[in-house]
């Protein structure tokens, strides 16, 4: 039995837990919080209220003889917390994404992880969402030809959605805890993998973007753009775009974040549309316009994947489950440190980007160039504050108005039953 350690009992950690609760080869024996309260009360939840409790991760890790440790804290905890725990022996380290809140804490993680033999894994669910790994087979049968441009629009709505801590969201809007903003540099790592993962690229090649801060907290609307390395010149350049919309009026209900994703991929033989990830199995999901891929090829229209389960936590639960495999038989996390990594500077490129008014390479993005700062992502100034209140206040009329109208979220239910497929 695998011993598993979580440290950080904030919002995330109610997903990252489910593929623990049902394994039979792991066992969350403790949990770390600085807030003593939150771990309390997430124990409760999860129908774990007898286990250990520490407020400082170290003692944890010192006294429970841990395999596993879950890091589900701020970004700038990812790196030092990676640190000491490889150090301190423990065998695997899952840590949520953004790998870090610089490249030079990933560089740090990936060394000290390979010195000292420990399986780093950089947790990335999007990329076990059921429906995008099917996607993601179809597109590797070649259903629509040869791979060209992708597009992702990412919606972030008005709810109701799931109840979030205040807190989560403060230390979210400080560059130097996140790395970035909360909707490109945090969130955005989801789309960033999949537009490499589905494209099936390892990096890009350049990144020009614009991003504004009309609310004064969120880092959109935006619009990232990219181009894919090209392998010759008579090949066709490939793009990609990822457009972050802000609609705290649009009504859409969901039992997670209030954040949903629409991808377009167009091939040479054909074009490919995915419905939805983090918000799929809501009523969008139910309605017929939505099915969860459509595919346009040799002049016909069908659809795929509507037997597969459409909801989020299935990618936590697939994401955990293949790291207690990888600890078990062996094998390479997904995403290893390299690749955590990657995602860490494409998302800076598009802040860097927006920050320069011009186009990012790839290659200026080093620990070296963000130490000598001609790569470091900086905090925006002279951001107009005076939206703030408005902006929430028009959130706060479209919650009010979809309850009146008898829309109301779900709770998530730590049902174990309703977790087995
Ligand atoms: N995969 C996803 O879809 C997804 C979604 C949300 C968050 N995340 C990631 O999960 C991580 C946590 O995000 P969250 O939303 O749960 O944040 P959160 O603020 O809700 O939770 C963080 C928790 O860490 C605790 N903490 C802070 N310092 C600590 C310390 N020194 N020792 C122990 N605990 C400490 C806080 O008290 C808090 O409970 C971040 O990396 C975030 O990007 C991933």
């Amino acid at each position: 039995m695998l011993r598993v350690g979580i440290i950080g009992c904030g919002d995330i950690a109610n997903l990252n837990v489910l593929g623990y609760l049902h394994s039979h080869d792991t066992e969350i024996v403790a949990v770390s919080d600085t807030d003593i309260n939150k771990a309390r009360e997430k124990l409760e939840q999860w129908g774990l209220r007898t286990i250990k409790i520490y407020t400082d991760y170290k003692e944890m890790v010192s006294r429970e003889d841990l395999d596993i440790v879950e890091i589900l804290t701020p970004h700038h905890l990812h790196g030092p917390m990676t640190e000491y725990c490889a150090k301190e022996g423990i065998r695997g380290i899952s840590v949520q994404k953004p790998m870090a809140h610089t490249i030079s804490d990933c560089d740090n993680m990936i060394k000290v992880c390979e010195e000292e033999k420990v399986i780093l894994k950089v947790y990335e669910n999007f990329r076990f969402y059921p429906v995008y790994l099917r996607a993601k087979e179809l597109l590797e049968n070649g259903i629509i030809g040869n791979l060209l441009n992708f597009r992702i629009n990412s919606i972030n709505a008005g709810g109701p959605s799931m109840p979030r801590d205040l807190k989560s969201t403060g230390w979210r809007r400080k560059f130097d805890i996140c790395g970035g903003g909360p909707w490109v540099y945090d969130d955005g790592i989801h789309k960033f993998s999949m537009a490499l993962w589905l494209m099936g690229q390892e990096r890009v090649e350049q990144v020009y973007s614009w991003i504004d801060y009309f609310s004064a907290i969120w880092d959109g609307p935006s619009y990232i753009i990219w181009r894919y390395p090209r392998n010759n010149d008579d090949e066709t350049p490939r793009y990609g775009i990822f457009e972050i919309t802000i609609a705290p009026n649009l009504y859409y209900p969901t039992n997670y974040y209030v954040c949903d994703e629409y991808i377009e991929i167009s091939g040479t033989k054909g074009l490919m549309w995915i419905n939805q990830c983090t918000c799929g199995g809501n009523f969008i999901s139910k309605s017929s316009q939505f099915p969860p891929i459509i595919v346009y090829n040799n002049g016909e229209v069908n659809t795929y994947g509507n037997e597969l389960p459409r909801d989020w936590r299935y990618s936590f639960i697939n994401s955990t489950e293949h790291f207690i495999e990888v600890m078990k038989s062996g094998g390479t996390p997904i995403y290893n440190g390299e690749q955590g990594k990657s995602l860490t500077i494409f998302a800076k490129m598009a802040h860097l980007s927006d920050q320069k008014k011009g186009p990012i390479f790839w290659e200026e993005m080093t620990s070296e160039n963000e130490i000598n700062h001609s790569c470091s992502v900086e905090e925006p100034k002279n951001i107009n504050t005076a939206e703030l209140s408005r902006y929430f206040s028009r959130i706060r009329k479209d919650l009010k108005k979809g309850k009146q109208a008898g829309l109301i979220t779900k709770e998530l239910k730590y049902d174990k039953d309703l977790l087995v497929e």
